[in-house]
Formats: C-alpha cells, sequence, structure tokens
C-alpha cells in the first residue's frame, strides 16, 4: 500500500472526459471537486452527469438511490485553487495543450498537498513534458481514461522519467479502486493504446486505397475474424479522420517510421472535409 489516499478528488475541466472522471470517482466512494473555468461551466457537468445517471436509471443499469448519493457526492467549483489545495488526488481533463497543461501543473505543485497524487488525462502530450520543473514531477503520471469514462475498462497510467515508484503503485490502486483495469506504459509517442490503434487504421486506409476490399469488408476482416467491436475505418469514422491525421503526422515525426505515414487517401478524405460521422461523411455516409 502506498502513503496515496482517495478519498477527495479533484478533477479539473467539466467537459466530456471530466464528467465521466468525476461520476466513477463519486460513484466509487470518493469526495469530488468539479472544477472548471467558471462556477457555471462546471455547474453544466454537474447537470450532464445528472442527465446521464438520469437515464442510466431508466434503464435499470443504476437504482435512484446511487445516482442520488453520486451526484451527492459531486461539488462544483471555479475556484481552483482552494479545490487544489483539499485534494488528495488531481485528475486534470482540460484541453489538450501543452502551455495550458505546463501552466496548471505548475499550479498544482505549488498549492496541493504534499501527498497528492498528480495526474492527467493527457491523450496524446509527453508526462514528462508536461511536469518538468514544475516543482513535483515525481508525483505527475498519466490517467488516460477513455470515452464514455463509466463504460470502458482501461486506464493507461503513463510514467514519465521523473515519476516515482510510489506514484505509480497509486495510480494502479487508484484505477483499481475506480473499477478500471489499468495497464502500464513507458512515456513514449502514441502511449500504447493511440500507436497500436492509428497504425492499425493507417493500414486498413492503405489497404482501401490499394482496392485490396471494400471499407466494409476491410472492417469486418476485423470485427469478424479478430472480434473486435468495431472496423478499424468505422472507428476512424467515429473519431474523425481530422483528429486521426493530426495523431498520425505526430507519430510519424516523433517515430520517424513509415508506417505511421499518412497515406494520401486521409489527406484528400480531410481536405475534402470528410471528417467522419461529425460532417456527415466519411469511409461512410452517415
Ligand atoms: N474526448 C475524448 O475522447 C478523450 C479521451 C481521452 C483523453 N482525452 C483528453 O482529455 C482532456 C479533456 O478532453 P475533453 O474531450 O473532455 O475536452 P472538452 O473540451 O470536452 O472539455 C475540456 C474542459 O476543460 C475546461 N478547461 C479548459 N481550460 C481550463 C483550465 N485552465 N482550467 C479548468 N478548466 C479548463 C473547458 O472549459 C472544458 O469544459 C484532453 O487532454 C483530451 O486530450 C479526451
Amino acid at each position: 500500500m502506498s502513503t496515496f489516499r482517495f478519498d477527495q478528488v479533484t478533477v479539473i475541466g467539466a467537459g466530456t472526459m471530466g464528467r465521466g472522471i468525476a461520476q466513477v470517482c463519486a460513484a466509487t466512494g470518493s469526495r469530488v471537486q468539479l472544477v472548471d473555468v467558471d462556477e457555471a461551466r462546471a455547474a453544466a457537468g454537474h447537470d450532464a452527469i445528472a442527465a446521464s445517471l438520469g437515464r442510466a436509471v431508466d434503464k435499470g443499469r443504476v437504482t435512484a438511490e446511487a445516482r442520488d448519493t453520486t451526484l451527492a457526492a459531486i461539488a462544483t467549483t471555479g475556484d481552483m485553487d482552494a479545490a487544489v489545495a483539499s485534494a488528495d488526488v488531481l485528475v486534470e481533463a482540460a484541453l489538450e495543450n501543452m502551455e495550458i497543461k505546463r501552466t496548471l501543473f505548475a499550479g498544482f505543485a505549488k498549492n496541493a498537498p504534499e501527498h497528492c497524487l498528480l495526474g492527467t488525462n493527457t491523450s496524446s502530450l509527453p508526462i514528462t513534458e508536461i511536469a518538468r520543473g514544475c516543482g513535483a514531477a515525481d508525483r505527475v503520471i498519466g490517467l488516460h481514461f477513455f470515452n464514455p469514462v463509466p463504460v470502458m475498462k482501461l486506464v493507461e497510467i503513463v510514467h514519465g522519467k521523473e515519476t516515482s515508484e510510489a506514484a505509480v503503485q497509486a495510480a494502479q490502486e487508484f484505477a483499481q479502486r475506480l473499477g478500471k483495469d489499468p495497464i502500464l506504459v513507458r512515456d513514449s509517442p502514441g502511449f500504447a493504446t493511440s500507436r497500436l490503434g492509428v497504425l492499425l487504421g493507417l493500414e486498413a486506409m492503405r489497404m482501401l486505397q490499394e482496392e485490396v476490399a471494400t471499407a466494409g469488408d476491410i472492417d469486418k476482416a476485423m470485427e469478424l475474424g479478430y472480434r473486435h467491436p468495431m472496423g478499424p475505418l468505422k472507428l476512424t469514422d467515429l473519431v474523425g479522420l481530422d483528429v486521426r491525421l493530426a495523431i498520425a503526422e505526430h507519430l510519424h515525426k516523433e517515430l520517424g517510421t513509415a508506417t505511421f505515414e499518412p497515406p494520401q487517401i486521409l489527406r484528400d478524405m480531410v481536405a475534402a472535409g470528410k471528417l467522419g460521422r461529425k460532417s456527415g461523411e466519411g469511409f461512410y455516409s452517415y
């Protein structure tokens, strides 16, 4: 057992991910403070959690009592410093921007208690870089949750160069307490999930480009042959072709292997505004 505690969790950013993380922490017995740039945005996050739990109650997946207990355990605030000062664990889920995250972590290192684990939900930024010079790099760790957080079992724990063994252990305990199944990954481009997931997507696009098979049949190959719940092209439509192009460019630059070079078909489709589900057209029409 580590000396870290998980009673009071502060989640920074009440958007898609912050809401889900707050919900899961509260549902598993922590008190949660959900922070955003102002109280109104944090409160909107609370409203969204209430609506999502309401739907879960309607479907019989959550009892009304559990919903009420979970919602009562989540406080909202725009007062970041106070919420940070009283945290046992911080989970940062603000924007995916290095400057914003570095500024936030410098503040956490200054204001959080010394026992507090400093987690970031970044999906792509290097943990070592976020932590560099903040003054508490040994406690900074990647806690990469997946959307929708209440449903997805995985937490990718990413340890930076300076992250201590105690912090790694605490992160594992924390993830397990939330009912998640964590994996441990060294801080490297794309961590484990993006590096593998994007690679499969890019290869599927190259196969489509070479007319090896139709999009539907390429997806079916993985769905029926390998039990993937969704084929790599369908998944790319869901994530957004523009998002995947940006990740592929980043991985190509960082890892230097031709496997991550974005295929022409991806560049052409993004240039034509075919971004997947969100634009109504990608490898499929919606
Ligand atoms: N959406 C996903 O599927 C997903 C999956 C895994 C990881 N992530 C990562 O999680 C993080 C959050 O993503 P999201 O999709 O929830 O974003 P989002 O845009 O839905 O929410 C971000 C929230 O952070 C708030 N915010 C911005 N700057 C802030 C600051 N300085 N202090 C406090 N709050 C601030 C915003 O007002 C907003 O409410 C990103 O780092 C992203 O890469 C996203």
